[in-house]
């Protein structure tokens, strides 16, 4: 089982939406038995949490379930239980950084580094913004969780 884990700041925005998109796409292509994804915060602000209501529309509007999850913290043991931790941009993967021990280090990446277009490294935060805001985000994500997905074919599940 490839475990693969999407990071944002309050995990209730952009990383619940990315598992969301990224366990739909993996359910299509019939591979639910070989990866298995989960979504965290940097911070513990909204422990607990349900997403935020404006991007449980967007997804619902794309067709994507994210109501069920449940906002939660990076822990120390999420370096090790997991092979690839995607953040959300690049202040979370500095976060992320700091707190990862140096020989899994190589786990951490930025979700947009796999965008097939590689214009923009970061998901803006939302959180501030209007729902628009929150349509842009769930586009950026789709994209890269499409090159991620790809990239997950053919590194690791051979
Ligand atoms: P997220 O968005 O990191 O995409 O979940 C945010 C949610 C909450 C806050 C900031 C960003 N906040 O400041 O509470």
């Amino acid at each position: 089982m490839l475990r693969v884990l999407f990071v944002c700041l309050g995990n209730i925005c952009r990383s619940p939406t990315a598992e969301g998109i990224f366990s739909h796409k993996v359910a299509a292509a019939g591979l639910a038995g070989r990866i298995e994804s989960d979504s965290a915060g940097t911070s513990a602000w909204h422990a607990g949490e349900a997403p935020d209501g404006r991007a449980q529309e967007e997804a619902e509007r794309r067709g994507i379930d994210i109501g069920r999850q449940r906002s939660r913290a990076v822990v120390s043991s999420d370096f090790e239980a997991f092979d690839l931790i995607l953040a959300m941009d690049s202040e979370n993967l500095r976060e992320l950084k700091s707190r990862c021990p140096q020989d899994l280090q190589g786990k951490l990446h930025r979700l947009l580094d796999y965008a097939p277009q590689g214009e923009h490294r970061d998901v803006p935060d939302p959180y501030y913004g209007g729902p628009q805001g929150f349509a842009r985000v769930f586009d950026m994500i789709d994209d890269a969780c499409d090159g991620l997905l790809a990239a997950v074919r053919r590194d690791h599940l051979g």
